[in-house]
Formats: C-alpha cells, structure tokens, sequence
C-alpha cells in the first residue's frame, strides 16, 4: 500500500468518528480538496507533490476532531506529529517539512518555505474555488491574486 493511502486510511479513521454527519462530509471535501491542490502546486513549482500530499490530509484533521480552531495551526502541527510517529511511514525529516507546513498553514499573511507556501495556498484554492461562485475571504484575497496570476485563473 502507498504512504498515502496508508495515511488517508487513518485519516478517515479519526473522521469516521465524527458524529455530525454535516461536518464530517465538509471535513472529508476540504481536506481531500487540499491534498489534491497541494500535489498540483507541488507540480507546478519543483516540489515534493508525494509530502504536499499528506499535508493536505493533514492539515485540518485536529480542528475538525476537536471542533475548536483555537491554535489549531500550532495542535494540528503536534497532532500530525503524533499521528505520523506513529504511522511509521515518513522518516523524521519529512514528518519535519509536513509538520512545519500545517504549523504555519494560517499565517497566510507571512511568506514561509516553499512546502509551507503549497500548503497555505492550496487552503486558499479550496476555500476560494470548492465553491467558485462565493467571494474569496478578505484576508485569503492578495494570496488568490497571486495564485490567479500563477496559475492564469481567470476572473
Ligand atoms: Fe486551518
Ligand atoms: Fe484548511
């Protein structure tokens, strides 16, 4: 079986158990729609698609265990970390880089490494495009110009 699907196996273990039917679905659609835009970035810039992958799936999986987004960047990062050591499937360096990336997935208005940056604008991608008739959130819009012109979305 591949890292990913081994990962996405335990992902959906921690999601099975949600018991808001509303939320797990939503969980499973942004994080699934994360993943996917993370390996596309990954792609497009030279960069790691297999790591940005499993970041995706990670990335939001304690807020949405939890139910709160108090410091969910900081517990998701520890989360991960946890659920990976115990996985047994990345060696440390890239439970690092994965890690690092959710660690710093909300600072959206920062410029950190170049996975940390796949991870927050595949966020924006799927908050702003998982419905693509809704106005992009403020504080994601200078992040979206920049993909807009990257990725040459039109308008
Ligand atoms: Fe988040
Ligand atoms: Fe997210």
């Amino acid at each position: 079986m591949s890292r990913i699907k081994d990962l996405q196996k335990q992902v959906n273990k921690v999601l099975e158990k949600l018991e808001d039917g509303d939320r797990r679905l939503k969980a499973v659609s942004h994080l699934h729609g994360v993943a996917l835009a993370a390996a596309m970035l990954a792609k497009v810039r030279g960069e790691n698609a297999e790591l940005a992958t499993m970041a995706g799936l990670l990335h939001d999986l304690y807020a949405y265990k939890s139910g709160s987004y108090d410091d969910h960047a900081q517990l998701g990062a520890d989360y991960a970390r946890k659920l990976l050591d115990k996985l047994a499937v990345t060696s440390p360096e890239e439970t690092d880089v994965i890690c690092t990336a959710i660690r710093h997935h909300d600072s959206k208005a920062e410029t950190n490494g170049p996975m940390d940056e796949i991870l927050k604008d595949a966020d924006v991608i799927d908050h702003s495009l998982s419905d693509p008739t809704k106005a992009v959130k403020p504080h994601e819009a200078a992040r979206y110009a920049r993909l807009r012109a990257e990725l040459r979305l039109a308008d």
